[in-house]
């Protein structure tokens, strides 16, 4: 069974077209799932929700979906300096003022997590378990510098056994690792990578009886679209030279 999993869109339409796409051009990809974070930051919240929607795609609640969803007082997203937290700021009320009722049900409506069973659960195999943060909160930043003990306890927190997967997005950089025999994926990000590569990222994963493989995609879009779109609006201009660097 193949997987494209998809992350961290962020409202931005041209990224998740181009991904999706991709994944289109893909036949042996048989589901897509997405991990959260629909919205912020970018000026199409409710067209990305649309598509996702119109694709039946599933997924689970990122933090700036249940945030939005619940018009709670922030994103729960974490700022490096108070610049950075008043631009975050500024994003989270856009979001707010600007998503449709119809979005904000959506994103209310969206699982916490959701478990695969790629070679059937009437058989013993693995299980991939989709997340957006970690397996408590969906605002716990899962970064791969993490020491082999913190995974150890996430992966017995979220009932993973060896042989099973872990995935989640939110730090927008992606990574693949084991520890003991329980693989963790990050997906990094399709509307606003963090890696220093600008290109819509998601990840391809492969599961069968005998192995497990996590491919990093890479795909260009039209990112003048996005950024000429975050200029012409209330947003931060400092989105759209983020998104021009991958952050
Ligand atoms: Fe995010």
């Amino acid at each position: 069974m193949r997987y494209a999993l998809i992350s961290d869109i962020h409202a931005n339409q041209p990224a998740l077209e181009a991904v999706l796409a991709d994944i289109a051009s893909r036949p042996d990809v048989g589901a897509t799932y997405h991990l959260g974070d629909l919205v912020g930051y970018a000026p199409f919240p409710d067209q990305v929700v649309a598509t996702l929607q119109r694709a039946a795609i599933a997924g689970v609640a990122g933090n700036y979906d249940s945030t939005v969803a619940t018009g709670y007082k922030h994103c729960g997203c974490r700022y490096e300096d108070p610049q950075q937290e008043a631009l975050s700021h500024l994003s989270y009320q856009w979001t707010l003022a600007h998503v449709s009722a119809d979005t904000k049900r959506y994103l209310g409506g969206l699982p916490f997590r959701i478990d695969l069973r790629p070679l059937g659960g009437h058989a013993a195999g693995p299980t991939v378990i989709l997340l957006h943060g970690n397996q408590v909160l969906n605002t716990v930043y899962v970064f791969e510098e993490r020491p082999d003990e913190f995974l150890e306890k996430m992966a017995d927190a979220a009932g993973a056994k060896r042989g099973d997967v872990i995935c989640f997005g939110h730090t927008h950089k992606p990574w693949h690792r084991v520890v003991r025999g329980v693989h963790f994926v990050n997906t990094g990000s399709v509307g606003r990578p963090k890696d220093g590569d600008w290109r819509a990222g998601y990840v391809l994963l492969s599961v069968d009886q005998m192995a497990i493989a996590a491919e990093f995609v890479r795909v260009e879009y039209d990112l003048e679209t996005v950024a000429q779109a975050i200029l012409a609006s209330e947003l931060p201009d400092e989105f759209a030279a983020q998104l021009r660097t991958g952050g």
